[in-house]
């Protein structure tokens, strides 16, 4: 794993990615999680007040980070570690829905991110940093505020996740093209978005959010494990960490939900696996036998009504409806460059699934518009792909690393300089740049 002088941070609502420009990895993937000592660190600077700051323009709020440098301030952790200390310490998620939600702790944060971490002083690096679609532009500016102001890094460019996604996507050998058209799924740990994006832009209007992520989906399991009287196995305080694994190591996606009930019911042997696990404290030994949950966990985005009543639209639905409200000369596109983005893709069969699902919709609306205009119009049918890609998994973060190594990105950055004489909001619109288009 190599040093180059970007580093690229992609903070996550569940995890932080972070490394170097120009690798394939990121070095350090931790819980975007901070343990505190005190409770007043919960309660610090608001988006609304700290933007209030960053509003009135540079120079004007002073560096937060050295006006509260004191010992007791070093006082903290984040990631693993604050999770390991969460008996003893407040343990906070600054990121919430994709979204900063306490800026005062995301600082934090971000000290040890460069400092504990990336072992980097944050001036001698450019830094890409990656935010949801429909982040409010107040905080754009507040991340400008603390990366120039308390950090002083060299550079800056923010880029839109979704965005990211589709650059990483070239890595892909279905890819021909190095295009930032396409409608990007990006389902990580608190929320699912469907994004299309149009030359480098996110179509605002018609983004949609799913309120299913892996969060839901690890609890499904935990759920499902219950009915099955298996959860009695299991030590209660690794319920969620045995119900992830089972997630992540042991489920896919199926074809046709109705025959894969049969082929269990007819050959159990062949098709339940056995978890084996040990308590972390007593090193206790337990076992469960996993069955259904192998493929019915990551069906809560084909049929949502197997695990909740609020949330009933199927994932392939929402992304045809995402791709009608696009205006109607991307449609072919979007259609065309359907990219997957984040850990709850990662079901084996994911793309397959829902280019089947997408399809039937598709094919469907094709023969009702033909059957009304009385068959006169054929109409030439709509390429559907999805593209799953080795780099799916860090998807966001690699395609931040591939543009952080172009030779364009560092005159795409903003520099403190830049910051100084024009204000924090220079950064509510950063060049596009890499395409070939
Ligand atoms: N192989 C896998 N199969 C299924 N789920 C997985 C797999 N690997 C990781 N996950 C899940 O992916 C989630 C983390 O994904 P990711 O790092 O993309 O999220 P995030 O960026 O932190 O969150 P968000 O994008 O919602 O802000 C976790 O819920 C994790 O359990
Ligand atoms: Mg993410």
């Amino acid at each position: 794993m190599s040093r180059s002088n970007v580093i690229v941070l992609d903070n996550g609502t569940g995890y932080t990615k972070a490394g170097w420009a120009g690798n394939s990895e990121p070095s350090f993937v931790f819980p975007t999680a901070i343990a505190t000592r005190s409770t007043a660190a919960g309660s610090g600077p608001s988006a609304a007040t700290r933007t209030t700051g960053a509003s009135k323009g540079a120079g004007t709020t002073g560096s937060n980070l050295a006006s509260k440098r004191g010992i007791e301030d070093l006082d903290f952790f984040i990631g693993d570690e604050a999770v390991a200390n969460s008996k003893t310490y407040q343990l906070e998620q600054p990121i919430k829905h994709g979204l900063v939600e306490n800026w005062d702790l995301m600082e934090r944060f971000w000290e040890q991110c460069f400092f504990k971490y990336l072992r980097a002083e944050p001036e001698d690096h450019y830094c890409m940093l990656t935010e949801p679609p429909l982040n409010p532009p107040e905080n754009r500016e507040a991340t400008a505020e603390i990366m120039f102001e308390s950090f002083n890094v060299k550079g800056l460019y923010i880029a839109v996740q979704a965005v990211l996604a589709l650059a990483a996507s070239w890595s892909s050998n279905k890819v021909t093209d190095r295009t930032l058209t396409g409608t990007v799924i990006d389902s990580g740990d608190g929320v699912t978005h469907v994004i299309p994006v149009a030359e480098g832009y996110v179509i605002g209007s018609a983004i949609k959010h799913i309120p299913i992520a892996g969060r839901d989906i690890t609890y499904f399991v935990q759920q499902l494990l219950r009915e099955r009287g298996e959860a009695a196995n299991i030590p209660p305080e690794d319920s969620r960490r045995v119900a992830e694994k089972i997630k992540e190591d042991y489920s896919y996606v199926c074809q046709d939900i109705v025959r894969e009930f049969r082929r269990y019911d007819e050959d159990p042997l062949k098709y339940f696996e056995r978890f084996e696990g040990e308590h972390a404290v007593t090193g206790r030994k337990y076992g469960v036998d996993v069955g259904y949950e192998r493929f019915l966990a990551p069906e809560i985005f084909f049929n949502p009504e197997i695990a909740s009543s609020d949330f009933l639209t199927p994932l392939p639905e929402v992304v045809d409806s995402v791709i009608q409200q696009s205006p109607i000369d991307v449609r072919r596109g979007l259609y065309k460059n359907i990219v997957l983005s984040g850990g709850s893709t990662m079901f084996a069969h994911f793309g397959q699934r829902l280019k089947k699902d997408l399809r039937t919709i598709v094919d469907g609306r094709l023969a009702a518009s033909e059957l009304a205009s009385g068959s006169h119009m054929r109409s030439s049918g709509m390429e559907v792909n999805v593209i799953s890609h080795k780099m799916q998994r860090y998807a966001v973060w690699y395609g931040g690393s591939l543009l952080g190594s172009l030779p364009d990105f560092q005159s795409a950055c903003f520099s403190k300089q830049d910051y100084e004489e024009y204000g924090p909001s220079i950064v509510r619109r950063f060049s596009t740049f890499g395409t070939n288009s």
